[in-house]
């Protein structure tokens, strides 16, 4: 009995040992993910976008050198390099390429009216269908800026 008995206190004394390294580990890993359990961070302040209005103003219509080169590529065969109607394209034309340099025109018109012809193709102004119509290879910012530059040809703005 007392062999027993020396046997079982062996074990128990082990196995409390054993409980004991065990429930440090849970308590240090337990630690260890708390501490890893940070709070959310707050909401930013800045995540909603301006409304769409406030932004089309804040962001004017410049020409770049991006849009120049547009121009000659795009424009230039029917209106020419320098916007004076000329394009090589032109003397094939049944109705003479705008001139792009003459203000007493372009001063009747509104940008608006710029944009959908060039948009949309003369037709949709009521002008030539020889003016193509461009909406499908140029985007909207890429026209407004083409207007901007029809502008800086012209020196002139809509009256
Ligand atoms: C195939 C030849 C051709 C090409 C290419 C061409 N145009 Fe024209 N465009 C014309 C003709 C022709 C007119 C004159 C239409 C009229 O007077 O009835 C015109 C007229 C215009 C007008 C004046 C519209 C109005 O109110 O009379 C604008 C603005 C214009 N073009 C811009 C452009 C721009 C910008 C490009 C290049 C993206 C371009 N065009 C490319 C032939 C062309």
């Amino acid at each position: 009995m007392r062999a027993f008995d020396k046997l079982m206190s062996k074990i128990s004394l082990l196995s409390v040992f054993k409980y004991a390294i065990l429930i440090t580990a849970i308590g240090v890993s337990g630690c260890g993910e708390k501490q890893a359990e940070k709070p959310p961070p707050p909401p930013l302040k800045t995540e909603s976008p301006p409304p769409l209005s406030l932004k089309e103003e804040v962001s004017p219509v410049i020409v770049t050198a991006k849009t120049r080169e547009t121009y000659q590529w795009y424009c230039a065969q029917c209106h020419g390099i320098k916007g004076k109607g000329d394009g090589i394209n032109a003397k094939f034309l049944t109705v003479p390429p705008r001139n792009h340099t003459k203000a007493e025109y372009l001063e009747t018109r509104t940008d608006e009216q710029l944009f959908q012809a060039i948009k949309f193709g003369g037709l949709s102004v009521g002008r030539a269908p020889c003016m193509p119509a461009w909406g499908n290879t140029l985007s909207d910012s890429t026209i407004h800026e083409l207007v901007r530059y029809i502008r800086e040809l012209c020196q002139c703005e809509a009256l």
